[in-house]
C-alpha cells in the first residue's frame, strides 16, 4: 500500500463550529490560507446554515468570495438544504456537500426534517448541483451509531449510500459522527462499499471519541479507501450529537500514511505551524494524539 492519499482538511467547518467562540472572518480567512499553504488540496471551509443554529457558520459567503476560486484547489461548503445550495453557488463555491444522517432521529435533531424529507432535499440538491455544473458530495452521518438510536444496520447504510450515489453524487463520505465505530466494523462496512461502487468515490470521515479515530482510517486504508476527512489540531465535535469529540486530527493522519509510505503532499512543518496557529485564534492548545512527540521530532 504505497498509494496517495487525499486529505479533506474540515477543521474550519466542523472543528470551527463546535467551539465556544467565534473566530472572526480574517481569522478564518487566515486558517483556510495556512492549510493551502500547508499542501492540503481540499478544505471544507464552512457551511451554509442558519446563523441562529450554529452562529460560528456565519458569513461563509464572504469567506467564500474572499477565497475566490483557486486552481487545483477544492474548496468545499456543507449545505444542509436548498437555500444554503443557492447561498453557496452565488458565493462561488462550485463543491456542496450534502448531509444525510443514516436515522430518523439524527435527521430531526440536525435539520429539522424526517429521513424521507431529508432524502428529497438531497436529491434535489445534487441534480441542482448537476444541473449547474457544480460538484455535490454526500454525507452519510451517524454511518455507524447514532447518539439517540444507537447503533445503526450496516445493510441499511449500503441502500442509501447506493441511493446517494445513483442520484448523482460525486463523493460519498461515510461519517462516524460521534465517533463510535471499531475497525472490524469499519472494514466490513468500506470493504462491502468498495465492492459495489467506484472506491475512488468513497471517503471516510472518522472522529477520535474514544481514541479509533487513526485505526479507523488504517481500517478503511485496507479495504481501498484513500481520502479522509481531518481536522487540524483534532478541532471539532457537532452541536447536535451529543458526546461527539473532534475530528481525527489531521496531523496524526499524515503523519501515519507517510511512515507507511502513503504520500500525503502535506508539508508537516507547515501543518504543526497551522495547530499553533488555530491554538492561538481560540486561546486553547490544539492537538492531536502525536502532536507532542511530532512538535519535538518533525518540525
Ligand atoms: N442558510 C441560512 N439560513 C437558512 C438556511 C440556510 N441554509 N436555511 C434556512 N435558513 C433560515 C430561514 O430563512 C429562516 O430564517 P428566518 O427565521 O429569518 O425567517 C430560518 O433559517 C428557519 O428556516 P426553516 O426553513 O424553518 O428551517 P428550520 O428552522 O427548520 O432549520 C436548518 C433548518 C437546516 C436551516 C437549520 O436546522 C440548520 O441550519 N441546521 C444546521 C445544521 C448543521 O450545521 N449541522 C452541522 C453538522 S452536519
Ligand atoms: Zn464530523
Amino acid at each position: 500500500m504505497n498509494d496517495r492519499i487525499i486529505i479533506n482538511e474540515v477543521g474550519p467547518r466542523d472543528g470551527l463550529q463546535s467551539q465556544e467562540g467565534s473566530l472572526t472572518l480574517d481569522q478564518r480567512f487566515a486558517f483556510v490560507e495556512a492549510v493551502l499553504d500547508a499542501g492540503i488540496r481540499h478544505v471544507e471551509m464552512g457551511s451554509f446554515v442558519s446563523p441562529k443554529a450554529v452562529p460560528q457558520m456565519a458569513g461563509t459567503g464572504d469567506l467564500a468570495r474572499r477565497l475566490g476560486h483557486r486552481e487545483g484547489v477544492e474548496l468545499s461548503a456543507l449545505v444542509p438544504n436548498m437555500k444554503g445550495y443557492e447561498l453557496a453557488r452565488d458565493a462561488g463555491v462550485e463543491t456542496m456537500a450534502v448531509v444525510v444522517s443514516a436515522t430518523e432521529t439524527m435527521n430531526q435533531k440536525n435539520i429539522n426534517l424526517s429521513m424521507d424529507q431529508t432524502m428529497e432535499v438531497a436529491r434535489a440538491v445534487i441534480d441542482r448541483g448537476d444541473g449547474d455544473g457544480n460538484r455535490v458530495q454526500a454525507y452519510l452521518a451517524v454511518a455507524f451509531e447514532c447518539p439517540f438510536e444507537g447503533p445503526v444496520d450496516p445493510g441499511y447504510v449500503r441502500s442509501l449510500a447506493a441511493q446517494l450515489l445513483e442520484a448523482g453524487a460525486t463523493e460519498l463520505v461515510i461519517a462516524d459522527t460521534i465517533g463510535a465505530a471499531n475497525p472490524a466494523q469499519v472494514k466490513a462496512l468500506m470493504s462491502a462499499l468498495c465492492q459495489e461502487h467506484d472506491s475512488a468515490q468513497l471517503a471516510c470521515h472518522f472522529h477520535d471519541t474514544r481514541a479509533l479515530g487513526l485505526a479507523n482510517v488504517f481500517a478503511a486504508m485496507e479495504s481501498g479507501i484513500r481520502r479522509f476527512d481531518a481536522s487540524v489540531g483534532g478541532l471539532g465535535g457537532c452541536p447536535f450529537a451529543p458526546g461527539a469529540k473532534g475530528n481525527v486530527a489531521t496531523e496524526d493522519v499524515v503523519m501515519m500514511c507517510e511512515q507507511m509510505g502513503c504520500p500525503t503532499g502535506v508539508d508537516m512543518s507547515a501543518l504543526l505551524g497551522v495547530v499553533d496557529l488555530v491554538s492561538d485564534m481560540l486561546g486553547r492548545p490544539q492537538g492531536g494524539r502525536a502532536h507532542y512527540w511530532l512538535s519535538r521530532n518533525a518540525a
